[in-house]
């Protein structure tokens, strides 16, 4: 399975309404090989400072270089010992929102269902209210949460916020669909997210679970927490921005399910 991304990182260089604007980096110089006359902004989010999941001081912290990353041991560490981003310079040093230096574990779900008489392909996307954009339900994997746990979990939480008498159905239908023998891993690495710093980053590991239309009738969808709105999209050419790399993630499930669908 690919696992890492072959072009230059955008959206880690681009604004986040949370951020402060970052210092410009053009693509031929993101690279950390490429001499540049570089002064990062320097951020990270207060609340971030104050919430001490991880020390503030990188020298404190032990074994800091072998982070899990899917995309390199050791990582590689700038002149304070910091993480250095595997994918180049994004204009912004720091954690800034990002609870971790370095890696930065989440985890998505593409929930997919077909409808095989109009040639159609659906799955499930959330509204994210932090960036007003589509994208696939999913969230970080807490500390020694197992993966498939962080899927459920996140996916309840962002499109199963139905009513109590609907909870236990709600439950079955995922326990059953969310399952590695279920599952298709889509992809597994760095991901392009506008929060990333030069000392911080979001990496992804995004699983696919197909499901029959009728499984999906009985699935009650209801936006909660990070997300407004929930709904079945249409994958279709029209889709085109979704949020962070996750526009990658579904163009490499519908290569996976052409060819398991023959369709
Ligand atoms: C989001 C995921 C996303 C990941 C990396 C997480 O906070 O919930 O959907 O793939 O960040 O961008």
């Amino acid at each position: 399975m690919e696992s890492k991304i072959n072009f230059v990182h955008q959206r880690a260089r681009g604004a986040h309404p949370g951020y402060p604007s970052r210092f410009n980096v053009p693509d031929d110089k993101v690279s950390w090989n490429t001499e540049y006359n570089y002064k990062p902004v320097e951020y990270t989010r207060k609340l971030i400072l104050l919430s001490l999941k991880d020390n503030n001081d990188p020298a404190k912290i032990k074994d800091l270089d072998k982070r899990l990353s899917y995309e390199q041991s050791p990582l590689k560490m700038d002149g304070f010992g910091r993480p250095l981003n595997p994918y180049g310079r994004t204009g912004m040093s720091g954690r800034g929102n990002l609870r971790y230096w370095g890696p930065n574990q989440a985890a998505d779900a593409i929930v997919t269902k077909y409808i095989k008489e109009k040639n159609q392909l659906y799955m499930v996307a959330i509204k994210r209210r932090d960036t007003g954009e589509w994208a696939i339900p999913g969230g970080k994997v807490e500390p020694s949460e197992n993966v498939i746990d962080t899927l459920k979990r996140e996916f309840e939480e962002e499109a199963g916020n139905v009513e109590k008498s609907e909870k236990k159905e709600f439950q079955k239908i995922i326990n059953e669909l969310f399952s590695i023998k279920n599952g298709n891993l889509i992809y597994q690495g760095y991901v392009d997210d506008p929060r990333n710093t030069d000392n911080a980053w979001m990496e992804s590991t995004v699983y696919n679970f197909h499901c029959s239309p009728e499984i999906a009738d009985l699935l009650t969808l209801k936006a909660g927490d990070d997300a407004s709105h929930v709904e079945w999209i249409l994958i279709d050419d029209s889709l085109k921005n979704l949020y962070a790399s996750h526009k990658m993630f579904v163009d490499k499930t519908i290569v996976n399910l052409k060819k398991l669908l023959a369709y």
